[in-house]
């Protein structure tokens, strides 16, 4: 077993936090572009209930997990997960006050997980969490391994969005462990539940990108031509989710852990700058300086 499972305490929830989420945050406040900030909004308006969705697959399990100190994470995992969609619900709040259709795409959403549930096995939706879990914790790596990527975002979302990915990598190995260690779910399985939750973040990205821009006013022509003026942005060279397509091919890998894909190089700064001040914004400030 990797030796950072055998830390007790890789997993530091944080309680509480204020981001001071609200009016003042501008409607575009990434770039002050539309079509940037709604791909951030529609990402960010699913995370409470996919993350109790996430925390939903992993209960069945809880009680066979004999290590303590997996049990442990996982405990810590459910504690993390539980913050970030107190703090995501906030901000949806601010979108419902836009006149965002927050609750018919909540509504979407929840329907969907609960037709996972009901119809694919406890072991798949295990694997499914994992996979999502995977993407999660290449967030950091995505957004503030380098400075360009949020420079022209609003300091609190970006400190928000910080704070996540943060923890997101501390955990990032808590239900992939469960999966293989507990649930024992084989190869095949692991890699069609990576394959299948790719497509979904995928689509489901570029769908709810689409629907915040209809509710913005946006006609059909110039929503299309928004995606395809973004496509670099999202998918070239630099794009933001360019970095994905190597991890997803390294997840399929037999034999693959989380660990093997190393923290994010400005982790540590972010941790230091927080345990000086217990700001989350200047914690995120301290990781953007430290990045390349
Ligand atoms: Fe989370
Ligand atoms: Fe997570």
């Amino acid at each position: 077993m990797n030796s950072r499972n055998n830390d007790p305490e890789r997993i530091v929830p944080r309680e509480n936090i204020d981001f001071g989420l609200d009016a003042s945050i501008p409607r575009y406040w990434y770039d002050n572009n539309p079509y940037k900030t709604r791909v951030m909004d529609g990402m960010q308006l699913y995370f409470p209930d996919g993350e109790r969705y996430f925390i939903t697959s992993v209960r069945p399990y809880r009680e066979r997990i004999t290590d303590p100190i997996l049990a442990r994470h996982v405990k810590d995992f459910i504690r993390q997960e539980g913050q970030h969609g107190i703090a995501h619900t906030r901000f949806n709040q601010l979108l419902r006050d836009q006149g965002m259709p927050v609750e018919q795409m909540l509504a979407l959403q929840n329907e969907r997980n609960a037709y996972w549930l009901r119809h694919y096995s406890a072991d798949f939706n295990l694997a499914l969490t994992a996979a999502f879990e995977h993407f999660t914790a290449l967030l950091a790596e995505a957004f503030f391994s380098r400075k360009e990527v949020m420079a022209g975002a609003d300091p609190k979302v970006k400190a928000l969005f910080a704070w996540h990915a943060i923890e997101e990598m501390e955990h990032k190995a808590v239900v992939f462990n469960v999966m293989t260690n507990v649930a024992r779910v084989g190869y095949l399985k692991r890699c069609a539940a990576m394959l299948y939750a790719t497509w979904q973040m995928t689509y489901e990205t570029y769908r709810s990108t689409d629907v915040l821009l209809k509710a913005d006013g946006f006609s059909w022509l110039e929503r299309k031509r928004l995606f395809i003026t973004h496509l670099p942005w999202m998918y070239g060279r630099k794009g933001i989710f360019s970095s994905f397509t190597g991890k997803i091919i390294e997840y399929l890998k037999p034999g693959f852990h989380p660990d093997d894909i190393p923290v994010v190089h400005n982790y540590p700064h972010w941790i230091e700058a927080y345990s000086q001040s217990g700001d989350p914004g200047k914690a995120c400030e301290a990781m953007l300086a430290a990045a390349h």
